[in-house]
């Protein structure tokens, strides 16, 4: 009654930005990501006889509140499943996310607590039923089941049950690089659970949004199919900025950017015109990640490590797929 899973982080290029269903985490709209190499973590769930609660240690430390709550309300779906209410287990999940380069950790977390937890439990699923499994840990973690380049569903369905992650193209498709920009000071943020409600209630850019979607997604697709680095990358930004976007016009208006940010992005904008061809991308906070193509490997990060505020950067290939370890 032991397993153990290693799932990576992804970074969504098109993002995942509002629920039409809270409790069961269903999307707006299609989102479509890259796994990432670089960050990932690791879990082992043992259900266990003398337990009468589930144990949850997170970098070797116990864990309480509302992180444990979350996993144990995820457990819970898990025990439903599998008709065991009384299974108990114990949990130890490492991060290896650096949480200051702005990566959610549930991504991976969640990923790699759904596939332990469910061959443990003795649950035998499809790639597909995991993913609708992960989405309802953490909405971005169902696209980390599968490496490279993966694309969120939302699904018409009030169950859910057609709202999984798909894979478009396998990490070894197509080489390219994501430079995570960590900024030396952190803000207190406004959970993306939070963000993306007030959005979806007040914004009024929130229409458009969703608006955009699907040409977004059908050109981003053409784009990584022929390996159009302009195309991907100049979706990537467009979208990602349009996300920002909504928050600015939500009552009371927010926006996760900091002055490095800004920063970051006119640098991006400044290789882009001296004919380097980079993009950023930006998630439910400060961080900025930089695509870029393996050759401008070292322009870009020289260019970014010399911007005041920015403490690090660390680069990701693609990466694989949730395994078993
Ligand atoms: O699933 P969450 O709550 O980590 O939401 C992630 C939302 C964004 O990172 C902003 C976009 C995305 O698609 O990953």
């Amino acid at each position: 009654m032991k397993a153990a899973a290693k799932a990576h982080t992804n970074i969504a290029l098109i993002k995942y930005w509002g629920k039409r269903d809270e409790s069961l985490i269903l999307p707006m709209n299609n989102s479509l990501s890259l796994t990432l190499d670089g960050f990932y973590t690791t879990t082992s769930v043992e259900f266990r006889d003398n337990l009468t609660a589930d144990r949850f240690y997170l970098n070797d430390r116990l864990i309480e509140g509302v992180e444990y709550d979350r996993v144990t309300a995820f457990l819970d779906r898990i025990r439903t499943m599998a008709g065991k209410s009384d299974a108990f287990a114990e949990i130890h999940s490492t991060n290896y996310v650096p949480t200051a380069a702005g990566f959610a950790s549930s991504a991976s977390g969640f990923a790699a607590l759904a596939a332990a937890a469910a061959k443990a439990i003795g649950l035998t699923v499809s790639e597909q039923k995991l993913s609708i499994l992960t989405r309802q840990g953490s909405g971005s973690a169902c696209r980390s089941i599968y490496g490279g380049f993966v694309e969120w569903e939302k699904g018409i369905k009030a169950d859910g049950s057609d709202s999984y992650a798909v894979p478009i193209a396998p990490a070894d498709h197509w080489d390219i690089r994501v430079a995570a920009v960590v900024l030396s000071s952190a803000e207190k943020k406004i959970l993306s659970r939070e963000g993306m409600k007030r959005t979806v209630h007040t914004s009024a850019f929130y229409p458009a949004w969703v608006d955009s979607i699907p040409d977004d997604l059908a050109a981003l697709k053409d784009g990584i199919m022929k390996k159009d680095f302009e195309k991907v990358g100049g979706i990537a930004e467009a979208n990602c900025l349009r996300m920002h976007a909504t928050t600015l016009a939500a009552n009371p208006p927010f926006s996760y950017w900091q002055s490095t940010t800004l920063l970051i992005i006119q640098a991006v904008q400044g290789l882009r015109e001296s004919g380097i061809t980079v993009f950023f991308t930006i998630d439910a906070g400060p961080n900025v990640k930089v695509l870029y193509l393996p050759e401008h490997e070292e322009t870009v990060r020289n260019e970014l490590l010399n911007i005041t505020g920015v403490h690090d950067v660390k680069v990701s290939k693609p990466g694989q797929g949730v395994s078993y370890i």
